[in-house]
């Protein structure tokens, strides 16, 4: 059946009051449990399960049951977490968990013999998970390496770390938030499993505030409302469902594309939310595994007109007005929607029409609307906010590369069996644990280049750092692929490596309108060279918070954020050396 459009309210998300704890001085201090609960997805469906992160509130845990707590850090203040992982032994998406997944690829042997998970675990199922704070400024103990994960009974990966004190289901991490204004997000980020625990609800937003967005003449309070777009599949009786095989007898319950068909915003299918004819900011987060979205919004017969503010690092050095907007995975957008003047019982509808995958399209599974808007509300009272048009931002300088510094060149294959059948996708052709090969000097600038070979766009996401899209260039990609293929099949000698600039084509194109700014994630489109300009700091130590010092070689990952992909070997980590 299926389901009725626009008959549940949006959720607000709720935010907890941070705590403040003796033994962390100086920072705010949260308790975040992940739990499985019921969670009503849609007015039409029962409560199926979910899960999420709940909050201590003054009433009790806070939480919805799906995602996790809005936290709100102030600039320089630190925050620190203590996770605790009670979800249950056997994962709600259990049909679904891969064990083959990692370095278990045909004509490689499996290291260790049989894969690499289940080799940590005593007996399988079991639930393992890692929290991230994506865009964040953070030390490697605090970042959520995907090996660094830890399970309901207290099983640990092989870099479990916590900053302090914690039980054997807990992490203790420590956040600098010494970064710009802007809306993060936590996540799961656990190894070969991150696609399920996202999927099941293991993400929730980070906002960060400053002085200067203080100072902004921007929209506050109920006007400013922070909304989660995912695509989901769901089951009759309102529990989620994700495919349990795949194409490929390697990895028999992976995909290579999974796209929903429904769309959850903060965790509601298809909703409303009620609004008053004012400037509205929205924070918009694509939490979706792997789709894109092309956002528009529609207003009768015409595109209604927004204006981008902000991009996953913080704001633009302008306001840019826009009538559509790509989103990726993982990427966030900070929009001011200007409904001044909007007749009562106008209703808007928010639509996407990005292909699936992007850019090509040619396995269609389109979700053309996402939730209305609905101008129903009076005004409750004068609209201080300024005209978009006249916010004037903060200035992003251009990073400036460290000169005399080569390129770092990523190439992104994706590999198939003799069968045509996708196999994984790599960067530089490794495997995750293979040994680190980049090794950034702090306090350098470099450019990196995205040398995309396969025929979808990637969202390369870098932790860490908030970068700059420098500019893009077209390359012959198949017979740049069969060079660099044969080069590898040679043993990869350094002398012959194959050299980009004769498979270039046409001319250096700027980054979209959109892109200038600051961004933790760029797409990579295919046959194209997506070029970045990334500046290598290390958090200073948090005062009075133990093991908090980042120390050399600092490590750090890249990835895919299309989460089937970074399950499959599409991510690497990198050092920051002294
Ligand atoms: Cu949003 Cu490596 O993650």
């Amino acid at each position: 059946a299926r389901l009725a459009k626009y008959v549940d309210a949006v959720p607000r998300l709720p935010s907890p009051v941070p705590q403040q704890a003796a033994a962390y001085p100086g920072a705010d201090y949260y308790e975040l449990t992940m739990r499985q609960r019921p969670w009503r997805f849609h007015r039409d469906l029962p409560a199926g399960q979910a899960w999420g992160f709940w909050a201590l509130g003054a009433g009790g845990p806070m939480g919805l049951g799906y995602l996790g707590p809005t936290l709100v850090a102030r600039r320089d203040r630190p925050v620190v977490v203590r996770y605790r992982n009670e979800l249950p032994t056997t994962h709600l998406l259990q049909s679904a968990v891969d064990v083959t997944l990692w370095r278990n690829v045909p004509g490689v042997p499996p290291d260790p013999p049989g894969g690499r998970m289940p080799q940590n675990f005593p007996s399988l199922p079991n639930v393992w998970v890692v929290p991230h704070l994506h865009g964040g400024f953070d030390s490697p103990q605090s970042d959520g390496h995907p090996e660094a994960w830890f399970t309901p009974d207290g099983l640990h990966g092989p870099v479990y770390a916590t900053v302090d004190g914690a039980r054997p289901n807990e992490v203790v991490y420590a956040y600098t938030s010494r970064q710009h204004a802007t809306m993060l997000w936590y996540h799961d980020h656990a190894m070969a499993i991150t696609r399920l625990n996202i999927y099941a609800g293991l993400a929730g937003l980070y906002l960060i505030r400053d002085a200067f967005e203080d100072g902004l003449p921007l929209p506050r309070g109920d006007f400013e409302v922070p909304l989660i777009l995912q695509d989901r599949n769901l089951t009759s009786d309102g529990g989620l469902s994700y495919p349990d095989r795949g194409p490929t007898p390697y990895h028999p319950k992976w995909n290579p594309n999974f796209f929903g068909t429904i769309p959850v915003v903060n965790g509601k299918a298809y909703p409303y939310l009620d609004m008053e004819p004012r400037r509205y900011r929205l924070r918009l987060l694509n939490g979706s595994n792997q789709r894109f979205f092309h956002l528009w919004f529609q207003d009768g017969g015409t595109r209604r007109p927004f204006w981008l503010i902000g991009t996953d690092g913080g704001l633009r050095a302008a306001p840019l007005r826009l009538t559509s907007l790509l989103l990726g995975p993982a990427m966030r957008a900070d929009v001011i929607l200007d409904l001044t003047g909007v007749p009562a019982g106008t209703r808007i509808t928010m639509m996407n029409d990005a292909p699936t995958p992007l850019p090509q399209g040619d396995k269609p599974v389109p979700m053309p609307e996402i939730m209305q808007l609905r101008v129903s509300k009076a005004p409750s009272g004068p609209d201080r906010s300024a005209p978009p048009d006249r916010l004037s931002l903060r200035p992003v300088t251009p990073l400036q590369p460290t000169h005399g510094l080569p390129r770092r060149q990523f190439v992104i294959t994706a590999n198939r069996d003799a069968h045509g059948k996708s196999t994984h996708l790599a960067i530089n052709q490794r495997f995750f644990d293979d040994p680190v090969e980049e090794f950034p000097k702090v306090g350098t600038t470099e450019i990196w280049e995205y040398i995309n070979t396969s025929g979808d766009g990637h969202p390369m996401h870098v932790h860490l750092v908030q970068f700059q899209v420098l500019n893009r260039q077209r390359f012959d990609s198949k017979a740049y692929l069969a060079a660099y293929k044969s080069w590898i099949s040679q043993g990869r000698p350094p002398a012959s490596k194959p050299v980009l600039a004769p498979y270039l084509k046409g001319p250096v194109m700027p980054p979209g309108a959109d892109e200038v700014g600051w961004q933790d994630t760029v797409v990579a489109y295919p046959a194209v060279v997506t070029r970045i300009v990334l500046r290598f700091e290390l958090p200073p130590p948090i005062d009075g918070i133990p093991g908090t010092r980042s120390e050399f070689p600092a490590t750090y990952i890249q990835h895919c954020h299309m989460l089937e992909h970074e399950d499959n070997e599409i991510m690497r980590p990198w050092q920051i050396i002294s």
